[in-house]
């Protein structure tokens, strides 16, 4: 480790650092919005449940954005001020936060000597085309993009009209997290967030939910698309069977299913399922398949498993603003993302370290809140721990 505690963290890199602490928990109410947070307390769990001994506790994600910003810095935040090469070893804020895999950047680099045709063109994109479609042991039409919340809407946009409904969770990223991107790009549909612990939703909550709708024509808005998150909001993950009947429900109504991959390698490799079992062959119609959170530096693919329904969806991405001219650089990320199975090594990484932070946590007393399934840890700290691993530099 140098002076700034930077070779080690490189040289050691950490696929995703993961325990997710502060602002992004769901439940946690972070706008000041009082008529979101009451929707999310309907789902919040019971502190109860959670853990009869630990005396004080709050939130530590959703309160801490206001908290963190007027702390007064910590003698890390001046280092990190002062060099911005610093990379604090106590970093539990969210794989957002986590470095890229070196392979990535290397590979950026490889494709940055010379020159390669734009906008998708370029040998990199096509060698990406036929790895997903090597992956999903069939033909399937992709387009990169470099946001999950451009996948997320224009995936959305794509299979639902304007007056369709989506149905979603109501802790989903879609719902409180991408500012009417589906909302938007989908030019007036609607999201309607679903119950569910966890964040998943439940065939019953679907079913319940779809039965509020029909008959009513032309002046209701017509049930369209269903997306859920795997792994979910809350580091939960559905198994295959539970995907089925979701899917299952959903396309007796005619609606299309959406997966919101953001973490898809992180449940992959837990669940032991194959790519293709957890999507199409369950009944998956287009997945946003994230690289970012599991080191890319930004870099999502929308993966439609029937070409047909990828219909103008080039002019879509384009329309939208998210076809990168020099798109081989994004490609290159997805290459090395995908190659040597280096996204399911970085995944159980990941996970293997939430394993761990949760086990210790437990250890203390501090069990998680949900059961940690992927690389996500959600625990509710006591006041003065938070400070002290605050005051420590924590981030
Ligand atoms: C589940 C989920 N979906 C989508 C996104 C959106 O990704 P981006 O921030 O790249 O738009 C995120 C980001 O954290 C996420 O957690």
């Amino acid at each position: 480790m140098d002076a700034r505690g930077r070779a080690l963290w490189i040289t050691n890199w950490d696929s995703n650092a993961v325990l997710c602490r502060t602002w992004q928990i769901p439940s946690a109410n972070t706008s000041g919005n009082t008529e979101n947070a009451a929707k999310k307390a309907a789902t919040r769990p019971d502190p109860a449940r959670i853990s009869a001994n630990v005396p004080r506790f709050k939130w530590i994600m959703g309160c801490a954005r206001a908290q963190w910003q007027t702390a007064p810095p910590s003698p890390q935040y001046n280092c990190a001020r002062r060099n911005p090469g610093y990379v604090r070893q106590m970093n539990f804020a969210s794989d957002n936060t986590a470095p890229v895999a070196p392979a990535i950047l290397e590979a950026i680099a490889e494709a940055n000597r010379g020159y390669a045709r734009g906008y998708g063109n370029d040998d990199w994109t096509k060698s990406v085309e036929c790895r997903l479609a090597e992956i999903f042991e069939r033909d399937v039409a992709v387009f990169l993009v470099p946001t999950g919340t451009a996948a997320n809407a224009l995936a959305l946009a794509q299979v639902s009209p304007q007056w369709g409904v989506v149905f979603c969770h109501a802790e989903s990223h879609i719902a409180t997290d991408e500012c009417g991107a589906v909302e938007f790009l989908g030019g007036g549909l609607k999201l309607v967030g679903l119950s569910g612990d966890g964040a998943k939703i439940t065939p019953e909550i679907l079913q319940r939910a779809l039965a509020g709708y029909g008959g009513h024509s032309p002046h209701q808005m017509i049930p369209a698309a269903l997306s859920i998150t795997q792994a979910s909001e809350a580091g939960t993950i559905y198994r295959t069977d539970e995907i089925a009947t979701l899917c299952g429900i959903a396309h007796a109504r005619s609606l299309a299913v959406h997966m919101d991959g953001a973490r898809f390698a992180n449940a992959l490799v837990q669940l032991d399922a194959s790519p293709a079992q957890m999507t199409w062959r369950s009944g998956v119609d287009v997945l946003s398949f994230g690289a970012t959170k599991g080191g890319a530096l930004a870099a999502e693919a929308v993966v439609f498993f029937d070409p047909s329904r990828a219909a103008f969806f080039g002019e879509r991405r384009k329309h939208a603003g998210n076809l990168l001219s020099k798109h081989r650089f994004i490609a290159a990320q997805f290459q090395a993302y995908l190659e040597d199975d280096r996204w399911l090594v970085l995944a159980r990484h990941a996970n293997a370290m939430a394993d761990r932070l949760a086990a210790k946590l437990a250890a203390v007393g501090l069990k998680p809140v949900w059961p940690v399934e992927a690389n996500l840890v959600f625990v509710v700290l006591p006041r003065v721990l938070d400070a002290k691993l605050q005051a420590a530099g924590a981030d």
